[in-house]
Order: C-alpha cells, then sequence, then structure tokens
C-alpha cells in the first residue's frame, strides 16, 4: 500500500462533495452547507494531503497506514452524514456525528505521530 488509495478515495469524495454543492446551488437551498464542506475538508482535504505525505514516506509501512486509511475514511464518512442527522434534528445524530468527530481527531493524531517522526528531508516536504 501507499498514498495512492488516499489520493484515489479522496477525489472519489470530491466528486460527491462538489456535486451535493452543484445541487446545493441549483436548489438555492443551503440547509446542509455544513455536511458539504466538511465532506470535502476531511474527506477531500485532509486525504489527500495525507496521500501526497505518504508518497514521499518509504519507510511509513502499510499495515500502518491502512490503520490510518480506515480511522480517517470511518470519520469523513460519519462526520457529514451526521452533521446532515443533526441539522435534520434526528434522533441518529448525536452518536454518528460524535463518533465521526472522534474518527476525525484520531485520524488527526495518527497523521500528528507521522508527520512528526518522519525524516527531515522526504520527497514531499
Ligand atoms: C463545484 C464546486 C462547489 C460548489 C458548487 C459549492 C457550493 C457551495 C454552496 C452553494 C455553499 C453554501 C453557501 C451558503 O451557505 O451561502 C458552499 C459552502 C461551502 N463550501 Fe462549497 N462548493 C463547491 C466546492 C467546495 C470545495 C472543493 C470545498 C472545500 C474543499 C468547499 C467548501 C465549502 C465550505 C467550507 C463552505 C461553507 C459551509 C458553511 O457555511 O457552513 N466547497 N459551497
Amino acid at each position: 500500500m501507499n498514498g495512492n488509495l488516499f489520493l484515489r478515495t479522496a477525489v472519489l469524495l470530491l466528486l460527491v462533495g462538489v456535486c451535493f454543492g452543484i445541487r446545493m446551488g441549483l436548489t438555492q437551498d443551503f440547509t446542509y452547507a455544513p455536511a458539504h464542506a466538511h465532506l470535502n475538508l476531511v474527506g477531500g482535504v485532509l486525504m489527500f494531503l495525507a496521500g501526497l505525505f505518504y508518497n514521499g514516506q518509504s519507510q511509513v509501512s502499510a499495515r500502518a497506514m491502512g490503520v490510518h486509511y480506515v480511522v480517517q475514511l470511518a470519520g469523513a464518512i460519519l462526520l457529514p452524514i451526521g452533521i446532515v442527522g443533526s441539522i435534520a434534528r434526528t434522533a441518529w445524530a448525536g452518536p454518528v456525528v460524535g463518533a465521526g468527530a472522534l474518527l476525525t481527531l484520531l485520524a488527526l493524531l495518527i497523521f500528528t505521530w507521522r508527520v512528526f517522526r518522519a525524516p527531515a528531508r522526504t520527497g514531499v516536504l
């Protein structure tokens, strides 16, 4: 495994998020704009940054990258779904948004750890 899985997932999530944005523009209904923003930023931008980073890191194991990937992806999916539920005032929103937020935080902690442990010069930094 290398950073390409992060990169490919990021652009797919961005495609969904951008279509969501276009739909908001066409319908002039911005109710769920925060969900669109979090899908694009957590799923698209953060995921893409991790992919770029990992493609410059040959010493990170596939297993370590895989753990980061699963946690990041789960957070990027649950967080916007939970935000939609929260705006719609559904009963299930609390646990979903909470799980999405904690997974996103955990993914960021893993990323922080990897960035601090990275050698001084890589292909990206
Ligand atoms: C074709 C592409 C896109 C379209 C048509 C679109 C459309 C929209 C619309 C209609 C809104 C709501 C504006 C309002 O509330 O007045 C919005 C908000 C926002 N969008 Fe997008 N968007 C696009 C791409 C992106 C991308 C790529 C990102 C980030 C990587 C992004 C991040 C945001 C953010 C942060 C907000 C503010 C959310 C909020 O106020 O709660 N958007 N977008």
